[in-house]
């Protein structure tokens, strides 16, 4: 695997992880290291916020082969405040919910084990962690090195592989943080869709990893969840492992809400929004969802751009990842590109915060002082960014740029151009793994989408969901049938 230009840190400190998880387990297996850019964040710490933005398995049956699994989203891609984007999945039996990061940038589920000894116990974000206990769920089984899952993931058996040895994984992601554990495979619930608003219960066995050591951001509390869902195309990823064993086709789509919270994560064919013609092919042959740009506009006018910008040696192109909340440029792109935007308005005082981002007071409409950001890809496909997407509000009236540079271009001509949760928000984002494509449209992600049920040919709605603000409701829900009924009592006493 390619594990691209700018991961060059992360590989470096995977390649000592990995050596001293070698001596540590001897005789255990370390699952390749897959590399994911700069995702995690802070999210008190804007500091942290940058420097952590960085097969089939023939038995694993569903028990009803769904068309369509609607997702349940939470989270924002607020750098000030959640700054990602985390769904709802029932692991084991019996079922327990956990909240996982919804991550294109990576190939594996993980959750946090019982045996993990730093695992966060506690998550700023309002969501209950749960350690995920083997030993606790009758339907888990633990992935030997010996067996398939694990065989293919090392392109055959390992020499000194026994039956009885785990099969172990690390992962490490792009701003340096990592986990390791072993896999499990276990029963996954999932919202089967059913009908036009309606979900019912399905579920099916799935390989995912048991975390038991996590490092860096990944152990801090700050923006903990459970684990992380990756999207990937590789074959260990959940949406693989479910388009071997059941009927799902390998499209997936997402809806990531920054103006409610939450959205829309939908597996199965979307036909509405309609984007059939609105897709533009993904780069084969690449460690992640990569994409060929083409051209930039800022407030209409093209940015005159090296003609080598987006190619040049640089084999990953542009990554699409919902794992991260910023975008990332290069350098080369960065510099005229903020300028552009700050171009119409040169009274304002810049002040760099935290060393990275660019702040100024701004007391107007920042969608009427400052100019849409336009990227335009190969097949006449292109995304628009809106400044009230890529400006965010630190204070009242303090705004500051969410464009970062990824830097320089290196000697072998490559420069990275990564866009996050900055970029993706408040589109349709449809990942067209069949036909190897991918495509968008600017959406209303508090509302539904249209899938096609391959069975029967029906076409049903999948609304959007907001697991922290659903939560916020049944509190209050709770609360108001308390007052009722106190009102209630007192009425009765009074008459
Ligand atoms: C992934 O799975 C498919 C279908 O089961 C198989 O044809 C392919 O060789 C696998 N790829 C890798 C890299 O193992
Ligand atoms: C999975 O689904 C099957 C069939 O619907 C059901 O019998 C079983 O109890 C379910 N398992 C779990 C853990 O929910
Ligand atoms: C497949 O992808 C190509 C390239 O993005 C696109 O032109 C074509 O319309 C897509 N076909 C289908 C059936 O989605
Ligand atoms: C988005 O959709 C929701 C739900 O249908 C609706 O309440 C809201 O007004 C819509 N927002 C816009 C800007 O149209």
């Amino acid at each position: 695997m390619d594990p691209g230009p700018t991961s060059r840190l992360a590989l470096l400190i995977s390649t000592l992880l990995l050596s001293s998880l070698i001596l540590d387990v001897s005789g255990n297996f370390v699952f390749p290291v897959n590399h994911k850019f700069m995702g995690r964040r802070g999210r008190w710490s804007l500091s942290a916020l940058k420097a952590h933005d960085a097969r089939r398995h023939g038995r694993n049956l569903l028990s009803v082969s769904p068309s369509a699994v609607d997702l349940e989203l939470g989270g924002n891609g607020h750098p000030s405040e959640t700054g990602l984007y985390f769904a709802k999945l029932g692991i084991g039996s019996p079922s327990k919910d956990y909240y996982v990061q919804v991550d294109t940038g990576s190939d594996i589920l993980w959750v946090n084990c019982i045996e993990c000894a730093n695992c966060p116990k506690k998550s700023d974000i309002g969501v209950k962690l749960t350690l995920y206990d083997p030993g606790d769920s009758s339907s888990s089984e633990k992935i030997t090195c010996n067996q398939d899952f694990c065989t293919a993931q090392y392109n055959g058996q390992l020499p000194g592989c026994k039956p009885d040895l785990l099969c172990q994984y690390e992962v490490v992601y792009g701003d340096g943080s990592s986990t390791a554990g072993y896999f499990v495979k276990d029963v996954i619930q999932f919202d089967m869709v059913s009908g036009s608003h309606q979900t019912s219960v399905t579920n099916g066995s799935i390989v995912f990893g048991c975390g038991a050591k996590q490092s860096g951001q990944l152990g801090k509390s700050s923006e903990a969840l459970d684990g992380i869902l990756g999207f990937g195309q590789a074959n260990s990823s959940m949406i693989s492992q479910l388009a071997a064993a059941g009927k799902v086709k390998k499209q997936f789509a997402h809806c990531l809400d920054n103006v409610n919270g939450g959205g829309i994560f939908a597996i199965g064919e979307v036909v509405e929004p309609k984007l059939k013609l609105n897709t533009t092919p993904l780069v084969p042959k690449t460690a992640h969802y990569n994409v060929i740009m083409e051209a930039i506009e800022v407030g209409g006018v093209v940015v005159d751009l090296p003609s080598d910008t987006f190619d040049g040696g640089d084999k990953e192109g542009t990554i699409v990842d919902s794992g991260t909340t910023l975008a990332y440029l290069p350098q080369v792109v960065y510099e005229p590109v903020m300028t552009m935007i700050l171009s119409k308005q040169s009274d304002l005082k810049l002040r760099t915060v935290d060393d990275q981002f660019t702040c100024f007071q701004y007391s107007q409409n920042v969608d009427d002082g400052f100019p849409v950001v336009k990227f335009h890809f190969k097949n006449s496909v292109s995304l628009s960014v809106y400044p009230h997407e890529y400006l965010f509000q630190l204070r009242e009236e303090v705004w500051c740029s969410g464009w970062q540079s990824s830097g320089m271009k290196t000697k072998d001509g490559s420069s990275m151009t990564l866009l996050g949760d900055l970029v993706l928000s408040n589109k349709l984002v449809l990942y067209d793994l069949e036909n190897q494509s991918i495509g968008w449209i600017d959406y209303n992600c508090s509302s539904s989408i249209k899938v096609k049920d391959d069975m029967s040919g029906a076409i049903y709605n999948v609304d959007a969901h907001n697991i922290s603000s659903a939560s916020g409701l049944l509190i209050g829900g709770r609360l108001l049938t308390f007052l009722l009924f106190v009102i209630c009592m007192l009425l009765q006493i009074s008459i």
